[in-house]
């Protein structure tokens, strides 16, 4: 059996227990010490910290994440890093204001709906064993059976409904997750290990600016969420979501936005995008070119981003050329394995979320 070790993260002189087979940030985040993280597989560098006593073994830290020189300096990146001895690290662990953080826990997921929504994209319900809290954006890390690997997939039904959660899945040419399981095995009534919740991208409801949300394929799904959530309840925020795919076949969910902003028209505002594909109902070009034709600026408002890491970067330079700030922007970086190999997924420090 693995020995336990104690981290003291600081400056909250929080004490929290961690086995030597388990990450750091997993320790904290399951005791209910919240620290900043994001991929939670040691490519976008987020949850780097100081070690400041104490001995890290920096598991699968990607090398561009984490420099050498950062190593030697005694940084690491909490989500990858599991202890050695008793360890104090500091966390950049100021709260956002009127945040709630939810502790990660396990669940057994029941699958109670398998089904293909668009191409290679399938949609999952997972029922599970006890009830989920989560904050809109969040997502859950999903044990590949047979395998000692997890995969990251955004909740996209909101947090009214905690018996079960909706995933969106897009299918990664011989990927282990997609294209080796949840694409070829997978069945319903099947049994799926997952934990959560995790992550630094979710709706934050003290900002009560006008909201553009930019989705790309399967970034369509911790969007969702947030939609769903702010539409129950009775706030006057306003929506705006710009979906973008190639052709109609690759997008999906159009009927039930569409529905949302008819029920809903001084709150939400659907453009559904094609960039591939001329057709009646949809705006043409990539969600870039048609909120640069429906937006001249967006001062004043807040953006959230999330999908494909090229697409979701490209967005976060032209919402800073339309005058929003890093910290008007939120973002989710859709990264895998081939980001972490090559690098492309770490995030400037200036980047906080
Ligand atoms: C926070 C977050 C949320 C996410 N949410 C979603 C979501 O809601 N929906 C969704 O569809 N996806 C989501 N993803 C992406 C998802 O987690 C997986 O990365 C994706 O499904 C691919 O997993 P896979 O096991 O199928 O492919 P993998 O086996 O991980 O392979 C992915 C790619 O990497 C390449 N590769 C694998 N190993 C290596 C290696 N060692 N060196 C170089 N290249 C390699 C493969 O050839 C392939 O091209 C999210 C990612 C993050 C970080
Ligand atoms: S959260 Fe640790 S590197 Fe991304």
């Amino acid at each position: 059996m693995a020995g336990t070790y104690r981290v003291t993260v600081e400056p909250l002189g929080k004490e929290v227990e961690c086995a030597e087979d388990q990450p750091i940030l997993e320790a904290c985040l399951r005791a209910g010490v919240w620290l900043p993280h994001s991929c939670t597989h040691g490519t976008c560098g987020t949850c780097k910290a100081e070690v400041l006593d104490g001995d890290v073994d920096h598991g699968a830290a990607s090398s561009f994440a984490l420099l050498d020189f950062e190593r030697d300096e005694g940084k690491a990146l909490l989500c990858c890093a599991m202890p050695r001895s008793d360890v104090t690290i500091e966390g950049d662990v100021d709260a956002e204001e009127g945040v709630v953080f939810h502790p990660v826990r396990d669940f057994v997921g029941t699958v109670t709906v398998l089904e293909d929504v668009a191409v290679d994209t399938r949609r999952l319900v997972l029922e599970l064993d006890q009830e989920i809290d989560f904050n809109p954006g969040q997502y859950v890390q999903v044990t590949v059976p047979g395998k000692d690997v997890v995969r990251t997939y955004s909740i996209a039904s909101p947090p009214s409904q905690r018996n079960s959660i909706e995933l969106h899945i897009r299918r990664t040419p011989g990927g282990l997750a997609s294209d080796g399981w949840i694409f070829a095995t997978l069945a319903e009534g099947d049994r799926v290990n997952l934990a959560g919740p995790y992550g630094n991208f979710f709706l934050r409801e003290e900002r009560e600016e006008p909201a553009v949300l930019i989705a790309g394929g399967t970034g369509l799904a911790p969007m969702k969420s947030m939609i769903r959530h702010v539409l129950e309840g009775d706030c006057d925020r306003t929506i705006t979501l710009y979906q973008g795919a190639r052709t109609v076949d690759h997008l999906y969910d159009q009927e039930f936005f569409t529905a949302l902003a008819e029920r809903h028209p001084d709150r939400f505002v659907y453009r559904p995008c094609l960039s591939e594909e001329d057709r009646e109902g949809y705006l043409a070009g990539t969600v870039l070119d048609v909120l640069d034709r429906d937006k001249p600026t967006l001062s004043g408002h807040v953006g959230y981003l999330c999908g494909p890491p090229a697409m979701v970067e490209a967005a976060m330079r032209v919402l800073m050329g339309k005058r929003l700030f890093p910290r008007d922007i939120y973002r989710e970086d859709f990264l895998d394995e081939a980001a972490k190999a090559a690098g492309t997924g770490v995030r400037s420090p200036l980047l906080k979320r």
